[in-house]
């Protein structure tokens, strides 16, 4: 049977990490942006908006929602809020791509307007669960119809007369929280979310700076509707969640020595900061500053042997998505590491404890799988070919890996690293990755 040909790397060690980088924008930043700016009242302007999929699979969608949506340069962007109630329906289903952000985002949002939406999503997408908004959302009055088992598609029926509720998730989850204050916006009511753990927070602070009454500390966050949203410029910080690939390479190169450039530094996004310093990395954090509401600085990275430990589990949240590089840094750790309280990892783009660990397993380390995290024995790294299910953070947690494994290692499946991270290869090749593009 002929396979079609898919995009991958040859990745293998390569130079000592040196230089100055600066990431590509947040990825969460970027999509909120659009939605809030969409919402105003006015124009705002967004600058260091992410060129990647997933961010530019929501402005499209707010295209086709009528929005009128400007690029005057490569990230920026210059919106024409439509006010709430200024959305026009589509006619045609709304593609979310690979962003689970954007669909889980948007049930929330469209779940109170005066039309009806559809939501689709790409294969992986359309793998994840959507109950965990739509069940939620229902106790609002959301009129919202899901695929097979609670997964995508969407369709959203129209709904003027939101209800606002006091929500106790069980989830650790950013993404259930905003889909219930942005569905509270136009709810009847005070809306509030309680969370088990404290997640990222960019919701909150962007509808404050958009003018809204909202009210929220770690854990906890409540705003009533019928209030309006003011036109606002935002400033996106470059993503942690990118840099993190390059502060754990560096860590593990030998003779690398590198600066990242005003990384946002929300303390819910840099969980794997706490984690690699106690794993003995030399990170030092210079220049810290403001951008847009969000705390910045420059991260100074130099190679330091790493130790495996026990990830407390009190940090998950706040690296939830670094955990494919965290476990490549514990597989070039000296000792064990463990990690656990993890199994949203099991419904991410991919299940990111088995895809990593499998591949980790080709490369000859011992990983050992528990439903919710991983026992992770350091050792060295030999070559070999692995999968990244088409998840890009996976895809690019191995490029990292074959910077310290014996021979090439081989990456399947890699374009949706366009999804967070276009440019990753380049930028990694600049700053001493081995690594080339290849069809596999
Ligand atoms: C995100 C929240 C997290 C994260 C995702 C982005 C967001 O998802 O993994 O990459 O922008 O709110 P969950 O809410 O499912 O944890």
């Amino acid at each position: 049977m002929r396979r079609e040909r898919q995009q991958g790397w040859i990745a293998a060690r390569g130079r000592p990490l040196r230089g100055e980088l600066t990431v590509p924008g947040d990825k969460s930043v970027s999509h909120r942006a659009i939605m809030l700016a969409s919402l105003a009242d006015g124009a705002s302007r967004i600058e260091g908006f992410l060129e990647g999929e997933d961010a530019r699979a929501t402005e499209a969608i707010f295209r086709q929602l009528g929005v009128r949506i400007e690029t005057p340069a490569p990230g920026v962007r210059v919106v024409h809020g439509v006010g709430l109630d200024g959305l026009q329906p589509s006619t045609q289903p709304l593609d979310c791509g690979n962003a689970g952000t954007a669909m889980r985002l948007l049930s929330g949002l469209l779940a109170g307007q005066g039309f009806d939406s559809v939501l689709v999503g790409d294969a992986s997408l359309s793998q994840r669960p959507m109950r965990r908004v739509t069940e939620p959302l229902a106790r609002m009055g959301a009129r919202i119809e899901t695929g097979a088992d609670g997964r995508p598609p969407l369709m959203i029926h129209a709904n003027k007369d939101l209800q606002a509720v006091e929500f106790n998730s069980k989830i650790a989850s950013a993404q259930v929280k905003s889909a219930l204050l942005l569905a509270g916006l136009y709810a009847n009511g005070e809306t509030v979310v309680r969370e088990p753990q404290p997640t990222r927070d960019y919701s909150e602070r962007m509808l404050a700076a958009f003018g809204w009454p909202v009210v929220f500390s770690p854990g906890i966050a409540r705003l009533s509707g019928g209030h309006r949203l003011r036109a606002t410029d935002v400033s996106v910080p470059a993503d942690f969640s990118s840099a993190a690939f390059f502060l754990v390479a560096a860590s593990l190169v030998p003779g690398s020595e590198l600066c990242l450039r005003r990384v946002g530094m929300n303390p819910r996004r840099t969980g794997l900061l706490r984690v690699l310093r106690a794993m003995g990395a030399d990170i030092v954090e210079a220049h810290a500053d403001e951008q847009g509401g969000e705390p910045v600085a420059d991260l100074r990275v130099r190679h330091a042997p790493l130790r495996g430990i026990a990830v407390p589990r009190e940090h998950v949240a706040d690296m939830i998505d670094e955990f494919p590089v965290l476990f490549v840094a514990a597989a070039c750790a000296e000792g064990v590491t463990t990690v656990s309280g993890a199994s949203e990892l099991r419904v991410k783009e991919s299940d990111r404890i088995a895809t990593v660990a499998g591949g980790l397993r080709t490369l000859g380390v011992r990983v050992d799988e528990t439903p919710d995290g991983a026992v992770i024995h350091g050792g060295r790294l030999r070559g070999g070919a692995v999968g990244s299910h088409g998840d890009h953070r996976v895809a690019m947690a191995f490029a990292v890996a074959a910077q310290c494994a014996a021979d090439a290692v081989t990456i399947g499946d890699v374009a949706n690293v366009a999804t967070s991270f276009p440019g990753f290869d380049t930028l990694a090749r600049s700053a001493g990755f081995g690594l080339e593009a290849v069809e596999t």
